[in-house]
């Protein structure tokens, strides 16, 4: 899986993307990255990337040209102009994905579907905003990382290509798995616990002390489903569950008391 990221603050990515699982996955060459200064490919004495915007307003506004240009260059793409029959964006193998707070909304599901992909390019747009031909002509995607404004792209890129190596194959250890992670199963996850037994009076479940892994598992499940529909009830809606989740859920419902014990847990 390859990464080419288009940016005007290439040094931004240094440290997230250098260390821990990503820095992993890139020794291993399960992953790789490529960083793009934008500057690189704007014109003249300045290389000015930026404008400000028709019908005034404050801000600026990002340049189509060095955009399409590194683009073109990197990707291999013929540039094409209005009226030319080539093929329009939505046809080409690599998606380009521009970073914007407009775009369909990053989740687990978005994650899954991009690392399907051999490779993808992904624009880091800053300032108010980036030339609407940009979004028109080059993108073929639009994601935003949630309903907030950022800075620019740049943390968003960053956030994908986490999300998503942890997804591919051989990323993670062979102790550690993804399956298991809060949203990969549809639900949230179940609490952990390590050693010791007994922090500060604080105890470990003695259930989780007992060895017995059918009912390790089974706490865990209900823990999952409990702490899910507490905490995101929405996500219930959209999980795979069992007949035994169901009911599972349906007992919660009806009986607190146990509601509250099983909470005493999370
Ligand atoms: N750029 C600015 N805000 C953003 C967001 N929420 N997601 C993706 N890109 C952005």
């Amino acid at each position: 899986m390859h990464f080419d990221i288009f940016t005007l603050f290439p040094a931004m990515f240094a440290g997230p993307l250098d260390d821990s699982i990503v820095m992993r996955a890139r020794t291993a060459g399960i992953v790789s990255l490529a960083l793009y200064n934008i500057r690189d490919y704007a014109e003249g004495k300045h290389a000015i990337t930026d404008d400000y915007p028709y019908g005034g307003g404050g801000g600026m506004v990002m340049k189509p040209e060095p955009i399409f240009r590194a683009l073109e260059s990197v990707l291999g793409l013929p540039p094409r102009s209005a009226g030319e029959l080539e093929a329009a964006p939505s046809s080409r193998p690599t998606p380009i994905i521009l970073l914007t707070p407009q775009g369909r909304r990053f989740d687990q599901s978005v994650a899954l579907e991009l690392a399907d992909h051999p490779r993808i390019a992904l624009i880091c747009g800053r300032y108010e905003g980036v030339d609407e031909r940009v979004r028109r002509q080059l993108c073929t995607d639009e994601i935003s990382i949630g309903d907030f404004v950022l800075s620019g792209g740049e943390l968003a890129a960053m956030v994908i290509v986490d999300a998503v190596t942890r997804l591919l194959p051989g990323a993670l250890g062979a102790e550690q798995g993804a399956a298991d992670d809060s949203h990969a199963t549809g639900l949230l996850e179940y609490p952990h616990y390590t050693r010791p037994p007994d922090f500060r009076g604080w105890r470990v479940p003695e259930l989780l002390l007992s060895g017995h892994h059918a009912n390790v598992q089974r706490w865990r499940r209900q823990q999952a489903l409990l702490r899910t529909a507490l905490r995101r009830p929405d996500m219930l809606e959209m999980a795979w569950l069992t007949d035994d989740d169901l009911a599972f859920l349906a007992r919660l419902e009806q009986d607190r008391e146990l509601a509250g014990r099983l909470q005493a847990d999370l």
